[in-house]
């Protein structure tokens, strides 16, 4: 059976299939390739585009989706095993997820990290459960260690804009936050870009760096695919001439205590015309949304000719249209 909860799961060559096929169906947005498919998305988190694309994608393409609230309009559930459950949680995933698997077709999930342990979020436990337990395929919407979709979409928007991605240069740039968000998006912005063979530069303060596992795979993908993966403490000089500059918050390494707040050391790091100037020409500016304007970025990127954020999260909803037919087919 297929599984989407890691980018590994698809390899290369799928990942390649499923953006060819994401621009070519862009242009059919009527394409009926879900009929009579139903697919059940659990959140255990808030959400406005993955929630809205996948249920649109369901819809527009002649099937439909059931959503679970995990612990506000369903039951709250336990993922561990051997858990005496004698407190909020009144389900286990060990009957919840098969229950489910029995009336839809796929089964996708978002659940965040819940206490910022980087190796805890590397192995990513409810996940793994509810691929262990479910008997249809599942979908990730934002785990604890990737989002898929996202670093999918990202790579389709920056496809459309320069063609061909091997050794381009793209700039992952840390951003300030209120408070230590997870390292999800991040992760799969460096997979995916890595197996498109990017020139990926990756820059942010001391003591924020992302999971070795992480790194080590991104780095067999980018041999692999004929590109490249450096890193700066420095957002000026990794800013020059990069085609694409992805501006995400994300914890440290270490702990996720309260790290950046207005006096924080590191609020020069939010992006604004003067650090885009030092980018290419021609070059466009990608977030996953939300983003927090004038904290992470701000009005001038995000309101100015180089954002594309707009077309990225369209573009969450055209991979994700390939990649259930994928996992379906
Ligand atoms: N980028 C993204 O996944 O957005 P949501 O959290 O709104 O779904």
């Amino acid at each position: 059976m297929k599984h989407a909860t890691r980018i590994a799961d698809l390899g290369c060559e799928v990942v390649e299939e499923i953006l060819a096929a994401a621009k070519s169906w862009k242009r059919q947005p009527h394409r009926k390739h879900l009929e009579g498919k139903v697919l059940g998305l659990v959140f255990f988190n808030p959400s406005l585009r993955t929630r809205a694309s996948f249920e649109a994608v369901m819809a527009r393409g002649g099937g439909s989706a059931i959503m679970i609230e995990a612990g506000s309009e369903s039951w709250k559930l336990e993922h561990r095993v051997g858990a005496v459950m004698n407190g909020e949680c009144a389900e286990h995933l060990r009957e919840a997820v098969p229950v489910l698997s029995r009336y839809v077709d796929a089964l996708g999930v978002r659940s965040f990290s819940t206490d910022g342990n980087d190796e805890e979020d590397c192995r990513d436990a409810l996940m793994r459960a509810f691929r262990k337990y479910a008997t249809v395929p599942t979908l990730n919407l934002e785990s604890a260690r990737e989002h898929p979709c996202q670093g999918l979409a990202d790579l389709m928007t920056i496809e459309e804009q320069f063609g061909a991605t091997r050794c381009l240069p793209v700039l992952l740039t840390w951003a300030p936050h209120i408070k230590p968000l997870p390292k999800a998006v991040p992760n799969s912005f460096l997979l995916t870009a890595a197996m498109r063979g990017c020139e990926i530069r990756i820059a942010h303060p001391p003591g924020f760096e992302l999971h070795r596992e992480i790194i080590g795979e991104a780095h067999a993908y980018a041999e692999a695919a004929g590109g490249s993966i450096s890193f700066f403490c420095e957002q000026e000089r990794a800013l020059q001439d990069v085609c694409v500059v992805y501006a995400k918050a994300w914890g440290p390494s270490t702990s996720r205590e309260r790290v950046n707040d207005a006096d924080s050391p590191h609020a020069d790091w939010m992006l604004s015309a003067r650090q885009m100037a030092g980018a290419a020409k021609d070059a466009i500016f990608l977030h996953c949304l939300p983003v927090r304007r004038n904290v992470e970025v701000a009005d001038e990127v995000l309101d100015g000719e180089w954002s594309r954020v707009v077309d990225e999260a369209e573009n969450r909803f055209h991979v994700q249209r390939a990649l259930l037919h994928w996992l379906l087919n």
